[in-house]
């Protein structure tokens, strides 16, 4: 299956899932208006990406079966998957607010359409609820269940502390350059990037397939533990894919990124101010 294939079939889950979400807030007798705003939220900030995240789970549960999902098996994996990309569209929708962002996917941010505002905030909210809540739907009977919740709840709260740190790294009314290195930078990016975008989708994939914590090969002594196997390799991979963002940020063009450019007039602790410092005297 070539790739638009591939992402056309993830995309027709999202319709399920739109529609599962609207029937329990429909069920709840909640009014049609509010019916119809978290059908615009869902709509506006959900399925628009790249939705490398949220494909990459349901690849690495194929590569690990080694043969095609039956029907059953992939709703059930493109749920993890557009798990992920929930969790995406919590963070972006408050990431914009708090980095006073203009657009994102060649769109006004969410908080920058007329009549949205500040309900932005609780529209984030209702995003990342959307999460455990058809994790339970569709997962509550399997045996990894609490570990699903577990994995999704750290990688959230790893996130949120990466965020702390690039916020407070960067005060915008005050520019002190000595709170930046590139060490700093890694610690940042790893946090608030690596583990959800590329960790993440790896580590759900294996709990789908149950692939436990300890694991010893045939005909070996020693046991390897496969998250962190997992977690040693897509790491550095996720610090370099934020280096290329923050390079985009500064060099790349609306129409190619989707998005301005905020990096600099945010202050932000990005690879570009680090890797320059690294390279000029403190008059240059
Ligand atoms: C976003 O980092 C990280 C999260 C959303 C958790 P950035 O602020 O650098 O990302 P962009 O450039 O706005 O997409
Ligand atoms: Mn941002
Ligand atoms: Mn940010």
């Amino acid at each position: 299956m070539d790739k638009s294939t591939r992402r056309a079939k993830f995309e027709g889950v999202w319709n399920v899932i739109h529609d599962e979400l609207l029937a329990h807030l429909k069920a709840c007798g909640m009014p049609a208006e509010a019916q119809e705003w978290y059908s615009e939220n869902l709509h506006y900030n959900v399925p628009g990406g790249k939705l490398n995240r949220g494909m990459s789970v349901v690849d690495t549960v194929e590569i690990l079966k080694g043969r095609p999902l039956t029907d059953e098996e992939y709703l059930q994996v493109a749920v993890l998957g557009w798990g992920v990309e929930l969790l995406q569209a919590f963070f972006l929708v408050t990431d914009d607010l708090m980095d006073s962002s203009i657009t994102r996917r060649g769109q006004p941010c969410w908080y920058r359409v007329p009549k949205i505002g500040l309900v932005a905030v609780n529209d984030a909210f209702m995003l990342e609820g959307a999460i455990y809540h058809l994790l339970k739907r569709h997962f509550k009977k399997e045996p990894y269940y609490v570990d699903l919740l577990e994995l999704f709840h750290e990688i959230s709260y790893q996130t949120e502390i990466g965020q702390l740190i690039d916020l407070i790294t960067a005060p915008e009314d005050a520019v002190d350059l000595s709170k930046f290195s590139l060490q700093k930078h890694s610690m940042i990016v790893v946090y608030k990037t690596a583990f959800y975008s590329f960790y993440l989708p790896v580590a759900l994939a294996m709990l789908f397939c149950c692939v436990p914590t300890l694991y010893t090969p045939p005909n070996s002594a020693s046991a390897v533990a496969p998250y962190e196997v997992a977690k040693s390799i897509l790491i550095p991979l996720g610090e370099y894919f934020q280096i290329q963002d923050d390079f985009l940020d500064f060099a790349g063009v609306p129409a190619q990124i989707g998005k301005v450019g905020t990096d600099i007039i945010d202050n932000k602790c990005s690879w570009c101010i680090n890797t320059a410092l690294s390279l000029t005297s403190y008059a240059q």
